[in-house]
């Protein structure tokens, strides 16, 4: 008789049904695992093995087979533990077959049958929730999977004994309940930063609408400051949103004690990011860090030290929100959405462009510098923004008055405003002013023809491209919406078209 147990496998977000089957037969006396599984499957037999003994229940001396099902998806990871030793005990009649056909099953087992938490437990419950099953989990992850929903009927026990107890009814396992983390701790504020009243302008437009932003300036003027702040001004996550977040933090394992969390995602990888490290992928398909700043922020200070191949695979998710890996014998999307801010110094001595400075390498050191930033890259920076020395002058004046809290509540309500917005247009999909394209962009940023003519003659004077000029229509929509005004007024393109303009630090290079 073949036992079978139910799990899933990853393919980028998505959970995909496994059935994993198992068969004791006559002949020689062995354990095989088939079914295109990785080394950590492979490896999974050896703790079945042991955890099932430290129970007390030890193999029969037969061959038994275990297929885990469709064989020709390619599988990975250690959850597949838990169901495999399930699907064992059911073939040697100590769980019911009827029992085990009602739950999904996932967890890694340790050799004393201990069950330990395993990442992906949030996508597999909600694949539990679509398929009518319930879902035994490792108690760990049990948190993590009552966020699926009130009618998943959850088991998550912390060990092989509790659960086969609880099936002989020796033992009742109770409801795991979903949890929100606690944001006890304190963002850094925007009051912290003196003077620098531009750029604390120009990132509340582009917290307003979702806008992608480039810092330039000299060591020390606050950039990294500026946009570590980010974070203490934007709105928290919608119920959907955290949910989109959740199930690629889960993904990565990186999901606290299940806890979900309505602060949006800032991730901050360190200029020596690798490929995979940022786009995702790898030996084994994972979510990277674009993956991981979805609905958030992605972070790149020192602009020109990543590597160029990894700057210029941030360009396709930029425009499209999503991140494509593709392998010979994979090929996922993540969900990607992220607003990149950057930032960079104009030269590799930092200070090109300062009054009074020349570099020692002269032009060239600008130069060689920023062409390590391609053209299609800066093209897709909506704001663009030269952040001068702070002068010691501005340290001495007092603190400003108005913190973070006070800009948080503009940017509010101006992505109150798009969220509305879009909502009547029934494009309940979009959220911000960044994602707004073609017919969407002309119907919620329409010009009066002073607009018109301004936008016309600095698209011609700018050089802009047709990208730079849709974009500039973005951002000029969201500070309409910050200035709570239906339509874009001629200020409101002009301070857009500002953001537009190269930095001049960066036209003394170009
Ligand atoms: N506007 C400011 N108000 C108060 N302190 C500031 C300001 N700008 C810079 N500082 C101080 O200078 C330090 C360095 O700032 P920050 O790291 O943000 O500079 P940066 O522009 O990122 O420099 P780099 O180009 O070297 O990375 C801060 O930790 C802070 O102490
Ligand atoms: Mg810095």
């Amino acid at each position: 008789m073949t036992a079978r147990a139910a799990t899933v496998a990853f393919q980028g977000i998505e959970a995909v049904p496994v059935d994993v089957q198992a068969q004791f037969l006559n002949g020689q006396v062995n354990f095989h695992i088939v079914g295109l599984g990785d080394k950590a499957i492979s490896e999974s037999k050896e703790r079945v093995r042991a955890a099932l003994h430290a129970i007390g229940l030890g193999l029969p001396g037969k061959r038994l087979i275990v297929n885990l099902s469709p064989a020709d998806l390619p599988k990975e990871g250690s959850h597949y533990d838990l169901p495999i030793a399930m699907a064992i005990l059911s073939a040697l009649g100590v769980i019911p077959p009827d029992f085990l056909s009602r739950y999904l099953v996932l967890g890694e087992l340790s050799l004393d049958g201990t069950l330990l938490p395993v990442s992906g437990v949030l996508p597999a419950a909600m694949t539990a929730v679509a398929q009518d099953l319930g879902m035994i989990c490792p108690k760990l992850s049990g948190r993590e999977a009552a966020w699926a929903g009130e009618k998943l009927d959850i088991l998550a026990p912390e060990n092989l004994v509790q659960l086969i107890n609880h099936v002989k009814g020796t033992q009742v396992l109770s409801r795991p309940t979903a949890h929100l983390a606690v944001l006890d701790q304190k963002l850094p504020d925007l009051n912290e930063i003196k003077g620098q009243e531009a750029a604390k302008r120009a990132l509340e437009v582009a917290a307003a609408g979702g806008h992608h932003m480039l810092m330039v300036g000299p060591p020390g003027a606050g950039k990294s400051m500026l946009a570590q702040r980010m974070p203490s001004i934007l709105p928290p996550l919608d119920p959907r949103e955290m949910l989109d977040v959740s199930m690629i933090a889960s993904l990565s394992g990186e999901l606290k004690d299940g806890q979900l969390t309505k602060r949006r995602p800032f991730r901050a990888p360190h200029h020596s990011a690798s490929m995979p490290a940022l786009v995702g992928g790898g030996i084994r398909p994972k979510p990277g860090e674009m993956a991981l700043a979805h609905h958030g922020v992605l972070f790149l200070d020192e602009l020109p030290e990543f590597q160029p191949r990894v700057l210029e695979a941030l360009r396709q998710p930029m425009e499209t929100g999503e991140a494509l890996v593709a392998r010979a014998n994979y090929h996922v999307t993540y969900p990607s959405r992220f607003q990149l801010i950057a930032a960079m110094n104009p030269c590799k001595c930092g200070l090109a462009g300062e009054p009074g400075h020349t570099c020692r390498l002269g032009l060239r050191c600008a130069t060689d510098y920023q062409s390590r930033i391609s053209g299609p890259l800066l093209d897709r920076m909506d704001i663009q923004l030269e952040l001068p020395a702070v002068r010691a002058t501005d340290l001495s004046l007092p603190a400003p008055k108005e913190s973070s809290a006070d800009i948080a509540r503009r940017v509010a309500s101006a992505r109150n405003i798009q969220a509305l917005r879009f909502s009547v247009l029934g494009l309940d999909h979009l959220r911000t002013n960044a994602q707004a394209d073609g017919e969407v962009l002309d119907t919620i940023a329409p010009l009066d023809t002073a607009g018109m003519a301004l936008l016309r003659d600095a698209a011609e004077a700018m050089n802009l491209s047709a990208r730079g000029y849709h974009r500039v229509l973005r951002v000029a929509r969201s500070i309409a919406d910050l200035a709570g005004s239906d339509h874009i007024m001629r200020l409101h393109l002009a301070e857009a078209l500002s953001y537009r303009q190269r930095p001049a630090s960066m036209r003394l290079a170009a």
